[in-house]
């Protein structure tokens, strides 16, 4: 370094703490050293993050929240996107980037669940790592849902249409509390207009908030590992550091461009050659300016939605004076909710599924085909069968976590080794 660029940096350093920083949290951060694939997804659901701020910075600049109808009766939002994909230079990029990041970032998400799943990365110490987490992704829906409304297309229309009235069936409150949301008897121009501001402003700064606080809260107590065991825990008796610890940067900032690198081949396959990506990233009816006078005949929403939409269908009878659509709301929201409490559900004396029982296995395998399935069904329209099928997997999913606290006491565990196991 020159001396030149020494004496800024001490310039800084004497105002701000840069240099010391970037030694806490990269250069003398230690990060467990058999890191596997799974440990991608946190540094990749940072990229998405990114590339969906900047893009949508982007996209607010042409598009228009506005539902009255131009001069060729065509709504004025739904005009202005398809103006950014046809007249704006490079706007179709800039859009299918966006749409694609959408479902990459549930991809990426839900990848990043289920590897706490596997390495039981929301024990001890790393409960508020994971109860973040779980903000993060109930902000995440919540972003989602408002920005899915911004086309203006008739998927957009209806599938607000349907998830707010489901607040119509909370007793005495639900009706008023439904107008009160969309501003009016139906979703219309008021609408719009307020989930437009809480997609491109509220909801992303309490996003980045999150974010802050969730790795905040994993520097502090530091990465778990695919081993489960702690690295502080073994330290080197000289220097104080963990023995199976290196530090992030430069080794797993090496490690994590790479892991972009490959995400970026498949992310730019799909947004330059399949953007729709078979109607399960664009739905083709959202390609239909929204009409209030004419209900498609199947509504679903996304596919990163459809687990959740399935287990709100699959409560079709009303019981305790309760009615089924209630039912369904309060099933939904707990089948989220229930995530928060993991770390107090989960009794297992181990954290990696590499040391677990037989049981905890079996069940991990049964929910993620469950919630698979149900994701499955939430695209189709509902027969009877399919009905039963989610009742089924509904069961299953909530089984998993209310009957962990006895099965993860009763499986044989194996005994972690004492240091990490790494082969190179
Ligand atoms: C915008 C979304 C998110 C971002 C940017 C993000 C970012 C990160 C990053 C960079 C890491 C460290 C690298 C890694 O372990 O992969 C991490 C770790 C972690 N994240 Fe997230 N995360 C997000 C969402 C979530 C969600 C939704 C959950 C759970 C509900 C979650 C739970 C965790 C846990 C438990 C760890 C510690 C893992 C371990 O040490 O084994 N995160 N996150």
């Amino acid at each position: 370094m020159t001396t030149q660029n020494q004496g800024l940096l001490a310039w800084i350093d004497a105002r701000f703490p840069l240099t010391a920083t970037i030694r806490a949290h990269l250069t003398e951060y230690y990060a467990p050293k058999n890191f596997n694939f799974w440990y991608f997804f946190g540094s990749l659901a940072l990229m998405v993050l990114v590339l969906q701020i900047v893009t949508g910075i982007f996209l607010v600049m042409h598009y228009k929240p506005d539902a009255s109808l131009n001069a060729s009766g065509v709504p004025v939002a739904f005009a202005s996107v398809e103006y950014i994909m046809r007249e704006v230079n490079w706007g179709w990029l800039i859009r299918y980037l966006h749409s694609t990041g959408a479902s990459a970032f549930f991809i990426v998400v839900y990848l990043h669940m289920l590897r706490g799943f596997l390495y039981g990365s929301y024990h001890k110490p790393r409960e508020l790592v994971w109860i973040f987490g779980v903000l993060i992704f109930l902000c995440l829906m919540a972003e989602a849902f408002f920005g899915y409304l911004l086309p203006w297309g008739q998927m957009s229309y209806w599938g607000a249409q349907v998830i707010v009235n489901l607040f119509s069936a909370i007793p005495w409150v639900g009706e008023p509390l439904s107008i009160w949301i969309r501003g009016d008897y139906v979703i219309g121009d008021a609408t719009l207009n307020r989930f437009f501001s809480f997609h491109v402003i509220a909801i992303p700064l309490v996003l980045i908030g999150l974010v802050a606080a969730h790795l905040v809260a994993l520097h502090e107590v530091g990465s778990n590992n695919p081993d489960g065991v702690e690295i502080k825990k073994k330290v080197d008796p000289k220097t104080g550091k963990p023995l199976d610890g290196i530090p992030f940067h430069p080794y797993y900032t090496v490690k994590d461009i790479f892991g972009v690198v490959v995400f970026l081949m498949f992310f730019c396959a799909v947004v330059f050659f399949g953007p729709e990506f078979g109607g399960y990233f664009l739905e083709y009816n959202n390609f239909i300016p929204a009409d209030p006078l004419k209900t498609p005949p199947h509504i679903a929403p996304v596919w990163y939605f459809t687990p959740f939409y399935s287990i709100l269908r699959a409560n079709t009878v009303n019981f305790f004076y309760v009615d089924a659509k209630l039912w369904g709301v309060i099933f939904m929201g707990l089948a989220v909710v229930v995530f928060f409490f993991l770390p107090w559900l989960d009794k297992s004396p181990v954290k990696s599924i590499r040391y677990r029982g037989p049981i905890y296995k079996t069940a991990l395998v049964i929910f993620v085909i469950c919630f698979a399935v149900l994701g499955y069904l939430g695209i189709l329209p509902p027969t009877p069968e399919r009905t039963l099928t989610a009742q089924i997997c509904t069961i299953l999913y909530f089984a998993f976590f209310l009957l962990m606290p006895i099965y993860t006491r009763l499986d044989r565990c194996k005994t972690p080794p004492e240091r990490v196991t790494f082969d190179h």
